[in-house]
């Protein structure tokens, strides 16, 4: 899926964002012994120095309301104002119902439309496109879009090709008709032959669990890293390059780039082929690990709270994640609402 945004009726972009991560931080030397890995091997393979890790207890919906109520209060509207709650997540509460029914409940939006999306570390930039679109077919007037991931849930901590590399967290924005800029071009893909490149094999209808299915880990991730490695690389070169194009820009007409935070290194060949200067581009892997589809928004908060991104910024933000899903979303940053620091 491609597309520009010229013709469209109305301008919509993002006016208010938020982020929640729990308070613990596990470093790589925690992590060390257990998995047979040290600080040094993940910092030069990953980037990754320590992840905030949910305790017990502690679910999606429980990082997610913090981060969409900042977001509200940013954009400076409450939580009866949003038409629909769309929650990007694989670490749901629970299989059903959808984490986004909970959310909306927290925030006491009442009895607005809520349903969750499954795309991986791409999960936030597909929410961001279904935001827009339903936006702009005059089905809503503001979505509250949620990225919120905990897949240290179903980590193995002795398995070191997978352990070393995630974190938890959640980051939220509002969405909504803009008075300038707003959203350029969006693009999304899939390849659904690399499914069992990054999986969980039990717990779904496939193989659902029994003691057995928990006895053998199979609720736990499963990657082949290596393969992983190369797929990103080469689609999260592409994507940007597709919406770019599609919005009739170059890497050089880019004021900040916002990857997703799978791994420095993955980040590193993406800007070194796209040719964006180092100081363009946003970087938080060696603080949060990967949060998946949290990991865009919690870079996003981390800019307006710091003042990085200013109105008028066009902000390129590229995800890679199981599926293999893709997916990138070109705005320019709005005037409106975006009230960075001081909630
Ligand atoms: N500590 C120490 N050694 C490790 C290790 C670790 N954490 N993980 C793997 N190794 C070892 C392997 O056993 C292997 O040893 P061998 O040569 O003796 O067999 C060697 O390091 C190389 O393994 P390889 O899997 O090729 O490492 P790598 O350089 O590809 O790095 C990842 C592994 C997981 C860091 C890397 O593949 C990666 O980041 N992949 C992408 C994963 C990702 O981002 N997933 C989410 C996408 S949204």
């Amino acid at each position: 899926m491609i597309a520009n945004t010229k013709t469209a009726a109305i301008r919509v972009g993002i006016t208010g964002v938020g982020s929640c991560v729990p308070d613990e931080i596990v470093t790589n030397d925690d992590i060390a012994e257990r998995a047979q890995t040290s600080d040094e091997w993940i910092v030069e393979r990953t980037g990754i120095r320590q992840r905030h890790v949910a305790g017990p207890g502690v679910a999606a919906s429980d990082l997610a309301s913090p981060a969409a109520e900042r977001a509200l209060a940013r954009a400076g509207i409450t939580s009866a104002d949003v038409d629909l709650v769309l929650v990007a997540t694989i670490t749901p509460d629970m299989p059903f119902p959808a984490t986004a029914s909970v959310v909306a409940e927290r925030l006491g939006a009442g009895q607005v439309a809520a349903y969750d999306l499954q795309a991986g570390c791409t999960g936030f930039v597909y929410a961001l496109t279904q935001a827009y679109a339903t936006i702009v077919a005059g089905l809503a007037r503001r979505v509250l879009v949620v990225g919120v991931d905990l897949l240290t849930k179903y980590l193995n901590w002795e398995d070191r090709g997978t352990c070393i590399l995630f974190g938890d967290g959640a980051g939220a924005a509002v969405v909504e008709e803009v008075s300038d800029g707003g959203f350029l071009s969006f693009e999304l893909g899939n390849d659904g032959s690399h499914v069992e490149d990054l999986y969980v094999p039990a717990g779904g209808t496939r193989q659902p669990a029994t003691a057995g299915s928990v006895a053998a880990l199979d609720h736990t991730m499963r990657m082949n890293g290596r393969q992983v490695f190369k797929f990103a690389t080469r689609v999260m070169v592409i994507s940007a390059q597709r919406v770019l194009a599609s919005a009739g820009f170059e890497p050089a007409d880019i004021d900040l780039y916002v990857p997703h935070q799978a791994n420095k290194r993955i980040i590193d060949h993406a800007v070194r082929e796209l040719g964006i200067p180092e100081e363009k581009v946003v970087v938080n892997v060696d603080r949060f690990g990967n949060t998946s589809a949290a990991s865009i928004p919690i870079c996003l908060d981390e800019m307006l709270r710091d003042g990085t991104v200013a109105p008028g910024a066009r902000v390129l933000m590229t995800g890679v994640g199981t599926g293999i899903t893709w997916g990138s979303a070109l705005i320019e940053w709005p005037t409106d609402g975006n009230n960075g620091g001081s909630v």
